[in-house]
């Protein structure tokens, strides 16, 4: 139908037609509802926001280079936050990671899909764990590839599964999180890190270690990357928004060269380089303040919402659900038993004033029925027991 008939037609790309059915509307839809208490969501706790020392940090940046930060840049960032970036890495990690090596992104979400875009052909193969992190599903779906979930065991991915995917499905990419995942809040030990990273050396297929809770353990001691053990097999992708704070946007990978050049190019087109203006106000803030304190901070706080929120699905909710025991992060998983229906305590916590995330959005196939993601970052003490109270209602 053409615009005279009354009517623009519009004709969408074919990827928009292998995109997951997006539950953030629904979620937003109900975050409206009056009372409610949302364990759905993904939020850091917003009191952790340091408004003085960031306010501070950002007149300093306007005062002493204004022009400057308001100026274009390079794509790949500004290299005294890169150095900032590198030199964290060598302090918490003892590893090497040159300023070169690490490319500037607007949120580790925009890494997801520029890897995704310069990696992948439609119908490719990408691993991802099963559960996976659900924003990197949606970004990676525009892509069109073909998923394969690899199951955990108690140690992380289970080994004998990625192996036999990795040799027949040829795989571009394997993602997954190895501290703290999202939604599961399971952690992979050491020895598991270093068998993915070796199997990874016989294939043409590179990890995507995505490492956006790393700095949020509750024991406070930092895990290393598979990267460590397979640097050239490893793109490994890091963010200030769960330590400093997400509304700046600003998170960064760390790839092979090879890979970055090609990453580079690719954001490039997509916008240019990073916000300037951020960038340098991350640098002054972590030129200036302690941030590792301030991220202890918050790990110790979450670790008690996590504890009290453990400690009541065994008293409150039935014997029946298993969940996670998390060590950092943000996130625990409960799995239900097979009478339950994971839309189905979705719809009736809401009903009793309590919101949490069923696991459907988090699997690639038909999965998810059965678990469900609680958050425990964004909600006070008091709103974790009442939250608790209310979901106990609905297994009643
Ligand atoms: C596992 C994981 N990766 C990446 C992101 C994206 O974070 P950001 O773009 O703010 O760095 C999130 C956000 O919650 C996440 O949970």
């Amino acid at each position: 139908m053409s615009l005279r008939e009354g009517k623009p037609t519009y004709r969408f790309a074919s990827c928009m037609n292998h995109l997951p059915v997006s539950f953030l509307d629904e979620l937003f839809r109900i975050s409206a509802v009056p009372g409610l208490i949302s364990f759905a969501g993904g939020l850091p706790d917003a009191s952790f926001f340091d408004l003085e020392g960031i306010k501070a940090a950002a007149d300093r940046v306007f005062q002493e280079q204004g022009k400057n930060a308001l100026q274009y840049t390079t794509t790949d960032g500004y290299l005294p936050l890169r150095e900032e970036i590198s030199k964290r890495y060598k302090r918490r990690l003892g590893l090497d990671i040159n300023p070169d090596e690490i490319q500037i992104v607007n949120g580790s979400q925009q890494s997801l899909d520029l890897v995704a875009k310069i990696l992948t052909n439609p119908g490719d193969t990408i691993l991802i764990e099963r559960p996976g992190y659900l924003g990197a599903i949606e970004a990676f779906s525009f892509y069109r590839p073909r998923f394969s979930g690899i199951n955990p065991d108690k140690e992380g991915p289970d080994i004998e599964i990625l192996k036999t995917r990795l040799f027949e499905d040829n795989p571009v990419f394997f993602y997954g999180i190895p501290n703290s995942q999202n939604p599961s809040g399971l952690t992979w030990s050491d020895k598991r890190r270093r068998e993915v990273a070796e199997i990874l050396s016989d294939t043409s297929c590179l990890f995507y270690e995505d490492d956006a809770f790393g700095e949020l353990f509750f024991d406070g001691k930092p895990r290393q990357p598979v990267m460590r053990y397979n640097p050239e097999k490893t793109m490994l992708s890091g963010s200030f928004s769960k330590i400093i704070a997400p509304g700046l946007r600003t998170g960064w990978i760390r790839a092979p060269p090879e890979v970055l050049t090609a990453f580079n190019r690719a954001k490039q087109a997509a916008d240019l380089h990073s916000n300037l203006f951020s960038q340098m106000i991350l640098t002054e803030y972590i030129q200036t303040h302690d941030i590792d304190k301030n991220s202890r901070q918050m790990a110790t706080e979450y670790e008690k919402r996590c504890k009290i929120m453990t400690d009541l699905v065994k008293d409150l909710l039935p014997d029946t659900i298993d969940h996670t025991r998390p060590v950092g992060g943000m996130f625990m998983m409960l799995t239900l038993p097979d009478s339950m229906h994971s839309m189905e305590v979705f719809h009736k916590g809401i009903k009793r004033g309590v919101a949490v995330m069923p696991g459907i959005p988090f699997y690639t196939d038909d999965g998810g029925c059965r678990t469900i993601r609680l958050n425990f970052s964004a909600s006070s003490e008091e709103q974790i027991k009442t939250g608790m109270e209310r979901l106990s209602k609905v297994f009643e």
